[in-house]
């Protein structure tokens, strides 16, 4: 019953124990793959693990690895569709099964002076594609390239407001397309209070560089059209999920009718670590919210070594309960709206146990590019790095540790004999220790993945020994280390050891 760190410890402090014996099935199963003829169902999402591009900063068509790219600038860097394709190996290498891509449509003109629209947030018109990312046509063929590959493809949606590169008034609708009228908008006001839903979700985001045009989804038109534009991303061009940006800005009575007309997972953003006012944004509207009661505990656990663990047990506990259903939350380490972990710590073990919370406790992980070359830009635009410029290098830690990670998930995912691990993806992770600094996590009801984490960081010594029970482990069972690559017979219930990997 006790777990022992290594004796000289290394930056693998994060690693993962599952029962083998599902190896034995895996042999003689092998996997299956599902058919992508329909279009996947919100559960189909649940075992998924997400990699976010910016379209425009991932990958150039010509494969440069380096063409400059000035952050502060705010300009297009050179990133298209067909870039993103060539470059499918290096995500499928790291074992992700989605990928999330910019908003599509096209952009307002030219440089306002807060920049182009290079992220695909400052809509102009629905009805065209943004042509720096490619064609109609390069976005079909990337959604079959995904196909092709068994993963899904998530584009981002903004559905809430258009963007105009001055300050708000109610005349600055007419370039718009197709919501070129008055009556599609709410009447001109900045958003003076994020936490009243009213004032938020009717007034505009934006400032005087860039305004934010807000759409009025009461107005038939606008509620029927932003329906119809998602569905028909679905039926044109195969689109399998969305994420969809300022959720928390669109009454939930919207997103509880817009939901069952697309029929896909959506995952919403609201911008809230409360989990209580965060999460009535999927229990009455979308699929999914992106996980951000979560992440502030990550980032605060795992960033700060002096952070006892047991503050994410109180806020895991919390997420549980408060949202409908926690394991279709979009759980992630770091996106292009806020600091990348990297900026606090070069400490390679505190990334890696990071993501190792995001990537195999509850929700469906979504790792924002750059995470694996250890990226270390704060804050917007700094945070947005040409990934061309690392060469993707495939090498580095953190793609390595990604891999294995993945690796545990999809064997899962992709057993056959889906029914020996089930109920997994819906089964709630337990913390089964939180202690000083080791947080020890299992998921799987019957068969599980026991996933051991710290906060100490690289230069922490041996931890042990910890007594953990709950594990589910049971003896004669063979464990295998999933980042370490060894296995182990278990002696005794309930035990569980660290042992170092002769890599
Ligand atoms: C923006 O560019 C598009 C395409 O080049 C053009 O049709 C449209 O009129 C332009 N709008 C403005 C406001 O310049
Ligand atoms: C699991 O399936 C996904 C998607 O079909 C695939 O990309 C991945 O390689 C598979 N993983 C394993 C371990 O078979
Ligand atoms: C609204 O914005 C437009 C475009 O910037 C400008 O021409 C117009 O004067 C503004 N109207 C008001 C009432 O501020
Ligand atoms: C919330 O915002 C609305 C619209 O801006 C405003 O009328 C209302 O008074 C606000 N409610 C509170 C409690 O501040
Ligand atoms: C999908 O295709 C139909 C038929 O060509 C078209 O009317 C519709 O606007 C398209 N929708 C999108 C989002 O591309
Ligand atoms: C979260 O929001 C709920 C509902 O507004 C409130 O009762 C609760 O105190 C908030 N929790 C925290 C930690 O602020
Ligand atoms: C993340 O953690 C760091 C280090 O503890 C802290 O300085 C920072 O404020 C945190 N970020 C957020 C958004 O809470
Ligand atoms: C790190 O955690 C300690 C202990 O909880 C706390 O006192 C300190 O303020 C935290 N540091 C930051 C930067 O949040
Ligand atoms: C964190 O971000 C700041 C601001 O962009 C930057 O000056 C600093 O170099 C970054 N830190 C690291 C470790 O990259
Ligand atoms: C790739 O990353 C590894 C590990 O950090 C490093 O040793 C190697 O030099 C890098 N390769 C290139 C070409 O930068």
């Amino acid at each position: 019953m006790t777990i022992k760190a290594p004796a000289t410890s290394t930056d693998l402090t994060a690693f993962v124990s599952l029962s083998a014996r599902y190896l034995i099935l895996f042999i003689l199963f092998t996997f299956v793959h599902e058919s992508q003829a329909a279009v996947p169902t919100v559960n189909d999402w649940r075992s998924r693990s997400i990699y976010q591009v910016i379209t425009d900063r991932f990958a150039r068509p010509d494969g440069s690895i380096t063409a400059p790219c000035v952050l502060k600038e705010n300009q297009y860097c050179g990133g298209t569709w067909q870039g993103i394709i060539d470059k499918l190996d290096y995500i499928q290498g790291m074992g992700f099964t989605a990928i999330w891509i910019s908003p599509v449509v096209a952009q307002i003109n030219g440089s306002a002076a807060s920049g182009e629209g290079y992220h695909g947030f400052w809509t102009r018109d629905m009805t065209t594609l943004n042509s720096n990312f490619g064609t109609e046509d390069d976005l079909k063929q990337l959604a079959q390239a995904v196909h092709d590959r068994d993963m899904l493809l998530m584009v981002d949606a903004v559905l809430n407001n258009f963007a105009y590169a001055g300050p708000g008034n109610d005349t600055v609708y007419s370039d718009f397309i197709p919501f070129n009228k008055k009556e599609y908008f709410h009447p001109f006001c900045y958003i003076s209070n994020y936490f009243n839903d009213t004032n938020a979700q009717t007034c505009w985001l934006g400032d005087d560089t860039m305004s934010l045009p807000d759409l009025d989804q009461d107005n038939d038109f606008v509620a029927t059209y932003l329906e119809q534009w998602t569905a028909g991303m679905v039926a044109n061009y195969s689109i399998d999920g969305f994420r969809i940006d300022a959720a928390k800005h669109v009454s939930r009575t919207y997103w509880a009718e817009f939901e069952p007309e697309v029929e896909v997972y959506t995952v919403g953003e609201a911008l809230d670590g409360n989990a209580t006012t965060a999460c009535v944004f999927m229990s009455q509207a979308l699929s999914g919210i992106l996980n951000y009661p979560m992440w502030y505990s990550i980032n605060d656990t795992f960033m700060n070594s002096s952070a006892p663990v047991s503050g994410i047990e109180i806020q895991y506990d919390i997420v549980t309960s408060e949202c409908q259903d926690s394991t279709l939350l979009g759980t992630f380490t770091e996106n292009q709206d806020q600091p990348r972990l990297a900026n606090y710590t070069e400490d390679v073990s505190l990334l890696m146990n990071a993501m190792a919370f995001a990537m195999l406790t509850d929700g469906i992980p979504i790792i924002y590019y750059g995470a694996e070359q250890q990226f270390s830009g704060q804050k917007d635009p700094g945070n947005r790095e040409a990934l061309w410029l690392s060469a993707y290098n495939t090498s580095m830690p953190l793609y390595i540790a990604l891999a294995g990670m993945n690796a545990a998930r999809n064997a899962v995912a992709n057993s056959s004999t889906y029914d020996y691990w089930s109920p997994y993806w819906t089964w709630k992770s337990k913390i089964i220790l939180a202690k000083d600094q080791v947080l020890v996590v299992r998921k799987g009801y019957d068969h599980s993945i026991v996933t051991v984490m710290t906060n100490r960081g690289e230069k922490s010594a041996d931890l042990g020994p910890y007594t953990i029970g709950d594990t589910n482990f049971i003896a004669g069972d063979t464990i295998m280390d999933v980042l370490g690559c060894t296995t182990q017979i278990v002696q005794e219930y309930g035990e569980m050891r660290h042992w170092e990997c002769d890599n």
